[in-house]
């Protein structure tokens, strides 16, 4: 069964503290070679006319509005408990049409239950962030909300292999976002996780080097029964 959302309020914002929040858009740009794999990312979701994709932790639209780049006729829903990202978000995206709908709040499968069941999930830049028994919950709850036979997409920093990568990683996102809730991820914990939450088919699907360390794109699958 899905567990219920937990009661502590806390969580990391998009660019670590809230002051930033309106200054993300330009720092993730300039330090992750952004457009470079959002496009990828939402290339490998293939999304398609009229399919219920959630995007889990939506920040400021951004994906929003690549997938409406590619594919305008998605119907795209995103939950996240920023309020000044999600205002940020709604802005960014309000000319679109059909106009994506978001949520204020912290995600989980009863959350999102007045939606209809995706078809696909992502989380995107959201795993890092979060302590590692959320990101658990955080993937047990995608599970849950997911429809049959749907797929889960992540992009976020995932093991970082090599030096440099490791160097960078520390320099920059463990110092913004601390070392407790982003070392799973550099260890290579997220297939792990994912497989832990029911998830089949694991797949990364490309990675990259960015000057803030390795950012992955993960795939996987829930079986249709
Ligand atoms: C680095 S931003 C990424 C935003 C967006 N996904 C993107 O690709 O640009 C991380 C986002 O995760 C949200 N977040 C943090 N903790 C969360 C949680 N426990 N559940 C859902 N979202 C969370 C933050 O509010 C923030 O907007």
């Amino acid at each position: 069964m899905p567990e219920p959302t937990p009661t502590a309020r806390a969580y990391t914002p998009a660019a670590g503290y809230h002051v930033l929040t309106p200054l993300y858009d330009l720092g993730v740009a300039f330090t992750t070679r952004e457009r470079v794999w959002r496009d990828r990312l939402v290339h490998h979701m293939a999304p398609t006319e009229g399919e219920v994709i959630l995007d889990v932790g939506s920040g400021t639209g951004n994906l929003a509005l690549a997938i409406a780049r590619l594919c305008p006729s998605v119907r795209y829903l995103g939950i996240d408990p920023d309020e000044t990202a999600t205002r940020i978000a709604r802005s960014k995206t309000a000319r679109l049409v059909p106009p994506p709908e978001f949520l204020v709040g912290f995600f989980s499968a009863s959350a999102v239950a007045h939606w209809p069941a995706p078809a696909k999930i992502v989380i995107c830049l959201v795993l890092h962030q979060v302590g590692l028994e959320e990101k658990a919950r955080l993937l047990r709850e995608a599970w849950h909300t997911l429809a049959p036979g749907g797929k889960l997409y992540i992009a976020d920093y995932g093991e970082q292999r090599g030096r440099i990568m490791r160097l960078l990683f520390r320099l920059t996102i463990q110092q913004l976002d601390g070392v407790q809730d982003t070392q799973p991820n550099a260890d290579g914990m997220l297939p792990v996780l994912m497989r832990e939450a029911g998830f089949q088919d694991i797949r990364e699907l490309e990675t990259f080097r960015t000057p803030t360390g390795a950012i992955t794109i993960i795939e996987a699958g829930k079986p249709r029964i």
